[in-house]
């Protein structure tokens, strides 16, 4: 390029920014404005480049980098722009409390695949009297008085899984996920779902692997092909709803809350959920058993703690001559591994943040969040706060013996959209560290560190382990 090129390129990329410089002021100011009640203005930050916005800053590195960064350096209310959206994110425990727990003003929001997949009925992407009636008859079936009645049946599944491990080199993700979806499979249709495992199973294998795919429903596509297995999941659901039809009796598992329902659910309306519910159930479960099995490997003094709490249990069965088959009572009983379980669902927070949008314009903290903004709760910059949490990466799970305060500690969530299955996923994974504990040691195989975001926080590659049993 000569001189004269030069001078013309430089003088038309001057004249350009001169025309784009407004745009820009809009999209990359951190924060020009001041925050008052009375004339409220968009929180600190930056919003990127137009469309685009911050959404490479976000997925080319860790994104706990990125909300770290940007909490350190604007505070605990922040904007930015990802995925084409503009969005606030917030990681102080009351302004996630006052999102999560304002339905009328915050609505769930989700991707268009995920809605099409799962199915628009299903309960996440309600609000209002059709969301409290799914929520009725979900928490029914996941409540205690629910659940201790399929402690044993878990415990099968629990003891079979573990058995088919033994003395293989393993992914522990992918076994977990077979167990977790087993049980997902036991608390939706009882016992009748044995005879239709392998069919769902192979359905839903196919179909989340278009959870996160672009939606163009063309053959070939990952969306194609998993929105025919979602209609034959549909088929299959249709089958076992009228073979239940035809049996007199009531049953107590999700399917038995979903049909007894006196104001009736249609038929896609039950699929909907009953797809939406394993979705929720499985990877989320599975993730914290594989995080469980890698903290209790490097903490050799927690895995003693936990061994122990676990054979005493095994050993007071045998001294009264119980059934050795656990129960309900027995889970009540393990307050160590109880506290293991918060731990890691605190250091893992496998979900690290939710997805919100602001129905009409909101004002909090002086600060204006538009109406059709994404806001986001960030749980993990919460429970990895050192002001709540001192020394934040560190695992110990003593730090349970005293109740975290108020909405510093949400898991699980918060307010209407709370998870309703938190009972159930800690009874699964109370159950299958009783037997892992107690009967088998494992090492780790590969490379020990490194996380992986898919979208939940895995440890890398899904933790390769080799068990064996203990002799
Ligand atoms: C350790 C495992 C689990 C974790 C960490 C977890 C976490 C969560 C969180 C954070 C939410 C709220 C999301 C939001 O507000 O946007 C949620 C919702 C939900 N979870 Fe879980 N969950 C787990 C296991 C389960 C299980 C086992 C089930 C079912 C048996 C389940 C069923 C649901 C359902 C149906 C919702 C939607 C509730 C609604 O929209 O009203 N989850 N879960």
């Amino acid at each position: 390029m000569d001189c004269y090129s030069i001078f013309c390129f430089s003088a038309f990329a001057f004249f350009l920014l001169f025309l784009l410089r407004p745009i820009l002021k809009f999209f990359l100011s951190p924060n020009s404005n001041s925050n008052s009640s009375d004339n409220p203005t968009l929180p600190p930050g930056t919003l990127g480049w137009p469309y685009i916005g911050e959404t490479f800053q976000l997925y080319s590195q860790n994104p706990n980098v990125f909300f770290a960064s940007k909490q350190k350096r604007y505070g605990s209310i922040f904007k930015t722009h990802i995925l084409g959206c503009p969005c606030v994110m917030t990681s102080s425990p009351e302004a996630a409390k006052f999102v999560l727990s304002r339905a009328h003003l915050f609505k769930p929001t989700f991707p268009a695949s995920k809605e099409r997949m799962l199915g628009k009925e299903a309960i996440f992407f309600h609000q209002g009297d059709y969301h409290a009636k799914l929520r009725k008859l979900v928490l029914r079936s996941f409540m205690p008085e629910t659940i201790k009645n399929i402690v044993s049946d878990i415990e099968t599944i629990a003891t079979s899984s573990l058995q088919s491990w033994e003395g293989r080199s393993i992914n522990t993700f992918q076994e977990m996920k077979s167990f977790t979806f087993n049980v997902a499979l036991l608390s939706i249709f009882g016992k009748d779902e044995v005879m239709y495992r392998e069919d769902l199973k192979r359905c839903y294998y196919i179909l989340e692997k278009g959870y996160n795919s672009m939606p163009i429903n063309l053959p070939g596509t990952l969306f194609h092909k998993s929105m025919k297995a979602r209609k034959e999941l549909a088929q299959i659901l249709a089958k076992i709803l009228s073979t239940r039809r035809q049996m007199k009796h009531d049953q107590k598992d999700l399917l038995g809350s979903f049909m007894g329902d006196k104001e009736g659910l249609t038929d896609d309306q039950i699929a909907d959920n009953i797809i939406g519910v394993i979705f929720a159930a499985r990877d989320t479960t599975a993730s914290v058993l594989t995080w469980i099995v890698k903290y209790l490997g490097e903490n050799p003094n927690v895995l003693d703690a936990v061994t122990q709490e676990q054979q005493s249990i095994m050993k007071r069965k045998e001294e009264c001559g119980e059934d050795k088959a656990l129960t309900w009572a027995d889970t009540k009983k393990m307050p160590i591994t109880c506290r293991v379980i918060q731990e890691t669902l605190r250091v893992a927070s496998i979900l690290s943040f939710t997805f919100r949008e602001a129905v009409e314009d909101v004002v909090y903290e002086g600060y204006l969040i538009p109406k059709g903004w994404k806001v986001l709760p960030l749980f993990r910059n919460i429970h990895h706060s050192p002001d709540i949490f001192p020394e934040p990466e560190k695992f110990d799970p003593s730090r349970f013996e005293v109740t975290p305060k108020p909405n510093t500690y949400m898991p699980f969530g918060n307010g209407t959209h709370a998870c309703p299955g938190n009972e159930l996923a800690k009874l699964e994974m109370l159950v299958l560290v009783h037997h892992l504990t107690t009967k088998y040691r494992w090492c780790t195989m590969g490379a020990k560190n490194g996380i992986q975001y898919g979208p939940f926080a895995l440890p890398q590659n899904g933790l390769p382990i080799r068990l064996s049993l203990k002799i």
